[in-house]
C-alpha cells in the first residue's frame, strides 16, 4: 500500500530513488513521483502509471541534488492522476511529503489549514500533512513534522524535505512500516528491505510516533515530545539476489520455485532429534493444558493456511481453534480472555487489519503467538512469540511460497503442542516428522513436472468461471487454489467444499465448466469421487490434484490428473498447493496478465 523511499549522501538522488522505488512497486503501482533538493531549489516529478512512465518524464528533465524523496502510490484518496500522485508539497512550495498510510481526520485539518488561507491542489488526505508541517514551520523542521504528527489521526510512514534544509530530511510512522537504511557517508528510508539491500544492511526500524532526522553521516531519533530515543542496529542477513528475479520471468515463477529451499530453513533447524524444538516460542505444558481455545488470525492468503492450521491443531493437539478473518474479529467483540491463545499468521507482518487484532486480543488478555516472514516487523515485534518463516523476500503481489511456510509452521506448532500435552503417539510423532522432512524434495519433483500444468493452463485461460473443490484439507487448499486464480488472472472462481455443491452452486455447472478438485485425503477420497461424477454428469471439465498413488483409479473419471509424490493425506496440502499456484501462475501468463503485479491490488496492505 504506497512504497515511500528517501536518500541523502553524495551521489546524485534521482536514481537511487527510482531503483529503490522499483524494488517496492509491488506495494502499489497507479502512479509515482520523486522530490529532489538542488541547491535552492525543490524539484517535483510525479505522473501517473508505472514507475516506467516517471522514468520516460524523467528523462526529459535534470533532475540533480543529493537529497531527495520518492513515492509509487495504490490510491486510497483521489483517482490515480498526476495531481494526486506524491510527492505533495506545500503552498509556498518549501516543503515535500512523501506518505503511506491514512490520515483519518484529513477533513477537520483541511477545513482549518483552509481557514489559514492554505490552497488544496489534490483530492488526497495527504496534501494536509505538507500544508500543515509549512504551518508548524518556523525554522526547524524535525520541530515542525513532531508537532504535525501529533495533530494527524489514522496511520503513516512519511519522508519530508525542506527548501531551508540542505543538510538533512526527516522521517516518520505510525502504523505504516519504515526502515532507516544506515550507510557510509549516506543513508535512506524504505517502507521495506530490499529497497535499500544493494547499499546496506544495517538498519534502524523506525516505532510508532517516532521521528528520524536524517543527514548524511548521522539519524537522530526522536519520540513525539521531543527527547532522544537510542535505537539498536539491525544487521539484515539476506541477499541481493534473493530480491530480484535471477533470470526467472517473473517473481511469481521464481518464488514457487524457491519452495523446497524455504520450507528447508523453515523446517529442518527445528527438528532435533526427532523432537520438534521451536525458537522464539515459550510456552510451557501447564501454560498449554490452561489454553481453552487457540484463535487463529488472519487475512487472505494467511487465513487460508490458518484453515490448514485449525484442522491440524485440533486433529493433533486436540485443542479447540477458531479461525477469524482479522478485519472481521476486531469488530465482532470476541469472547476471548487470558484463557486463549491467539495464533497471528501474516507475511508481511505489517498488515494493518491483522495487526489492530492483535492488539484488540492483547487488550482483552490473550497471549500472542505470531508466525511471521519479515523479522522486525510490527507483528513480530508486538507478539509475545514469533515463529519465523524463512521464505525470503517474497515479491510477487501474490502469496506462494511464504503460504507453504506459513503451513509448516503450523504444523510444527501442532507437533510441539501435541508432544507437550500427550496427546499423540510417538509413532505417528515420528512419522509426521519425517513427513515433514521429505517435503521438500516432494515439491522439487511437482516442479520437474509443471509442462502438464503448463499445457493444460494453455487449454484452459479463455475460461468465464473456473470452481476450485475439495474435502476437509482439500477444501481449505481450494480456498487457496481459487484466490491464487483469480488475483493474478482475473477469472472468476469460487472455493467450495465437495458436499456443500448440491446445496446450490451446482446450478451453475455447465458444459465446459472447468472443476479443480483437489483429493489428498485418503478418508475422504470416495466421496470425492461422488462429487466428481455430479459435476462430470452436468458437463464439466475436470482437472485432479492428486498423490501418484491415486493416479490409476482417477484417470477413468477425470480430464486431467496432476500427480504429486506419496505424502501422508495430513501433510499434502503443503505439497498439493504449488500444482495450483503453478496453474493459476500460467493461467495469467497465457492470458497475458501482469503476473507480478495485478489490477487493483498491492502486497502488505497497510490501510484498513
Ligand atoms: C494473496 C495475498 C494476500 C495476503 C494478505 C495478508 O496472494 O498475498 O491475500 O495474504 O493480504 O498479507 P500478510 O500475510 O502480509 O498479512
Amino acid at each position: 500500500m504506497c512504497g515511500i523511499v528517501g536518500y541523502i549522501g553524495e551521489k546524485t538522488a534521482a536514481p537511487i530513488l527510482i531503483n529503490a522505488l522499483k524494488k517496492l512497486e509491488y506495494r502499489g503501482y497507479d502512479s509515482a513521483g520523486i522530490a529532489v533538493f538542488n541547491k535552492d531549489e525543490l524539484k517535483v516529478v510525479k505522473c501517473k502509471g508505472r514507475l516506467a512512465a516517471l522514468e520516460e518524464k524523467l528523462g526529459n528533465e535534470v533532475v540533480d541534488g543529493n537529497i531527495g524523496i520518492g513515492h509509487t502510490r495504490w490510491a486510497t484518496h483521489g483517482e490515480p492522476n498526476d495531481i494526486n500522485s506524491h510527492p505533495h508539497i506545500s503552498n509556498s512550495g518549501s516543503i515535500a511529503v512523501v506518505h503511506n498510510g491514512i490520515i483519518e481526520n484529513y477533513m477537520k485539518l483541511k477545513k482549518f489549514l483552509e481557514a489559514k488561507g492554505y490552497v488544496f491542489a489534490s483530492d488526497t488526505d495527504t496534501e494536509v500533512i505538507a500544508h500543515l508541517i509549512e504551518y508548524h514551520y518556523k525554522g526547524d523542521l524535525v520541530k515542525a513534522v513532531t508537532e504535525s504528527i501529533n495533530e494527524l489521526e489514522g496511520s503513516y510512514a512519511l519522508g519530508v524535505i525542506c527548501r531551508d534544509c540542505s543538510d538533512q530530511f526527516v522521517a516518520a510512522r505510525k502504523d505504516s512500516p519504515l526502515i532507516i537504511g544506515l550507510g557510509q557517508g549516506e543513508n535512506f528510508i524504505a517502507s521495506d528491505i530490499p529497497a535499500i539491500l544493494e547499499h546496506t544492511r544495517d538498519i534502524y526500524i523506525l516505532e510508532d510516533k517516532e521521528i528520524a532526522a536524517i543527514s548524511r553521516n548521522n539519524v537522530r531519533i526522536y519520540n513525539n515530545y521531543g527527547a532522544e530515543v537510542k535505537k539498536e542496529v539491525m544487521h539484515v542477513n539476506w541477499d541481493v539476489a534473493s530480491a530480484e528475479k535471477s533470470g526467472f520471468e517473473h517473481f511469481m515463477l521464481k518464488e514457487i520455485f524457491e519452495e523446497p529451499k524455504v520450507l528447508k530453513n523453515t523446517i529442518n533447524p527445528r527438528i532435533k532429534e526427532d523432537n520438534v524444538v521451536l525458537d522464539g516460542i515459550n510456552i510451557n505444558v501447564d501454560e498449554l493444558n490452561s489454553i481453552e481455545k487457540i484463535f487463529i488470525v488472519a487475512c487472505g492468503t494467511a487465513y487460508h493456511a490458518g484453515v490448514v492450521g485449525k484442522y491440524i491443531i485440533e486433529k493433533l493437539a486436540k485443542i479447540p481453534v477458531e479461525v477469524d478473518l482479522a478485519s472481521e474479529f476486531r469488530y465482532r467483540d470476541p469472547l476471548i480472555g487470558n484463557r486463549n491463545l491467539v495464533i497471528i499468521i501474516s507475511q508481511s507482518g505489517e498488515t494493518i487489519d491483522t495487526l489492530f487484532a492483535l492488539r484488540e486480543a492483547k487488550k482483552r488478555g490473550a497471549k500472542i503467538l505470531s508466525i511471521v516472514n519479515v523479522v522486525g516487523s510490527s507483528i513480530a515485534r508486538e507478539s509475545d512469540n514469533v515463529l519465523y518463516t524463512w521464505a525470503g523476500p517474497e515479491i510477487a503481489v501474490a502469496s506462494t511460497k511464504a503460504y507453504n511456510t506459513q503451513l509448516a509452521a503450523l504444523y510444527l506448532i501442532a507437533l510441539d503442542f501435541a508432544s507437550k500435552k500427550g496427546t499423540i503417539d510417538a509413532n505417528t510423532h515420528s512419522k509426521l516428522m519425517e513427513e515433514l522432512k521429505q517435503l521438500p524434495d516432494s515439491i522439487e519433483k511437482i516442479l520437474q513436472e509443471k509442462k502438464d500444468i503448463q499445457k493444460f493452463a494453455s487449454q484452459h485461460y479463455n475460461a468465464k468461471s473456473i470452481f476450485y473443490i475439495g474435502r476437509g484439507l482439500d477444501y481449505a487448499l481450494s480456498m487457496e487454489g481459487s484466490l491464487k486464480l483469480k488475483e493474478i488472472s482475473y477469472i472468476h472462481s469460487e472455493a467450495y467444499a465437495g458436499g456443500e455443491l448440491k446445496h446450490g452452486t451446482i446450478a451453475l455447472i455447465e458444459d465446459g465448466t472447468l472443476v479443480v478438485c483437489s483429493m489428498t485425503q485418503d478418508a475422504l477420497f470416495e466421496k470425492m469421487i461422488s462429487n466428481i461424477k455430479e459435476v462430470k454428469a452436468r458437463g464439466a471439465v475436470v482437472m485432479v490434484i492428486t498423490q501418484e498413488r491415486n493416479k490409476p483409479e482417477l484417470q477413468k473419471v477425470a480430464d486431467m490428473v496432476i500427480t504429486i509424490p506419496d505424502v501422508d493425506s495430513l501433510v499434502a496440502p503443503i505439497a498439493a498447493i504449488t500444482p495450483m499456484q503453478l496453474f493459476a501462475y500460467y493461467v495469467a501468463v497465457h492470458k497475458g496478465c501482469d503476473v507480478d503485479k495485478p489490477r487493483n491490488l498491492a502486497k502488505s496492505v497497510t490501510v484498513e
